[in-house]
């Protein structure tokens, strides 16, 4: 149904079928301004795949324009435990790429296996979305990069985020990196990633990774509850107003306060016109 809505407004159907995100253990659901991305393979606790961050780059390519939220949630009892590890074997996951096919290549071809697979990220953070994780269980490694590639992350009581890729000889190369220091500070975010441990729902809630702790039971409402609240405000003076915040750590106050003049004339000019 929400397949059928998004061909008529030219949406991401054309770029990826509901099949084919199925094949690769991906739903993707759309309803008037609100889509739902569900990774769908909770037999295997939603581990990602090359295929998995090439389908995500898609769909936010393909995001219809009349989206203003998107929400991010995992099947079964854990949001994502990371990178399917089979990835790091020669066979890789049946028809879903392997990281064991770049032995022997050189450095600058792995990089542009990373890059690709980082498009699947980014597009989480475009100011005219504001995107929503309703994490619950563990979020592993690429499960808790995931989590933090969006604007807010809502959690049940049971969450175990874990930056597992130090443990594994790697580092977190999903764009992690920056807002998880950005969220918990350099000395809270070195703790987390180069201990591997684990942090639970009161630490994530206290040191600010989570916005909102919920009971398992209640993750939906509260993440419906949430969604309703973005929605009441003004889409453009919303978007506006995610370019400030994002831009406001690398700018001066000075930078700052000519930035929110600009934006602000924009938006001041726009509810003018529409009076008159
Ligand atoms: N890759 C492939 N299969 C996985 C998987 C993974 N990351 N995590 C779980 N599975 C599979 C298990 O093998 C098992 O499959 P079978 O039933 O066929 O045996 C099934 O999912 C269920 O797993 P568990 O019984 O272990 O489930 P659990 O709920 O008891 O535990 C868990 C969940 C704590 C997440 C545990 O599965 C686990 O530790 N998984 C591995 C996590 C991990 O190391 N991920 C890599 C992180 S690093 C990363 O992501 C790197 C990067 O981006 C570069």
């Amino acid at each position: 149904m929400a397949d059928a809505k998004a061909r008529q407004r030219g949406g991401y159907a054309e770029e990826i079928s509901a099949e084919e995100l199925a094949e690769i253990g991906l739903r993707f659901e759309v309803d008037g301004e609100i889509a739902t991305v569900t990774l769908n393979r909770p037999e295997k606790r939603n581990a990602q795949t090359l295929a998995t961050w090439s389908a995500l780059a898609r769909i936010g390519a393909g995001l219809p324009e009349q989206v203003r939220v998107v929400v991010v949630k995992g099947e079964g009892p854990s949001f994502s435990a990371g990178i399917d590890l089979r990835m790091f074997t020669k066979e890789g996951v049946p028809g879903q790429g392997s990281f064991g096919s770049a032995s022997g290549r050189e450095e600058s071809s792995i990089m542009e296996l990373v890059d690709q697979a980082q498009q699947g990220f980014l597009w989480l953070r475009r100011p005219e979305i504001v995107s929503i994780a309703a994490v619950r269980g563990h979020a592993v490694g690429a499960g808790f990069q995931l989590a933090l590639a969006c604007d807010l992350r809502i959690v049940a009581d049971d969450v175990k985020f874990c930056m597992k890729e130090p443990a594994l000889g790697l580092v977190p190369d999903l764009t992690g990196t920056k807002p998880l220091v950005e969220l918990v500070g350099l000395a809270k975010a070195t703790d987390i990633c180069l201990t591997a441990r684990n942090v639970e729902a009161e630490e994530a809630f206290r040191i600010g990774l989570a916005e909102q702790v919920v009971a398992g039971g209640d993750l939906d409402e509260a993440v419906a509850g949430k969604v309703a609240q973005l929605l009441s405000t003004n889409r453009e003076a919303a978007a506006a107003t995610k370019r400030l915040l994002q831009g406001a750590s690398g700018r001066t106050l000075e930078e700052q306060r000519a930035a929110e003049g600009a934006e602000q004339a924009k938006r001041l000019k726009a509810l003018f016109d529409a009076q008159s």
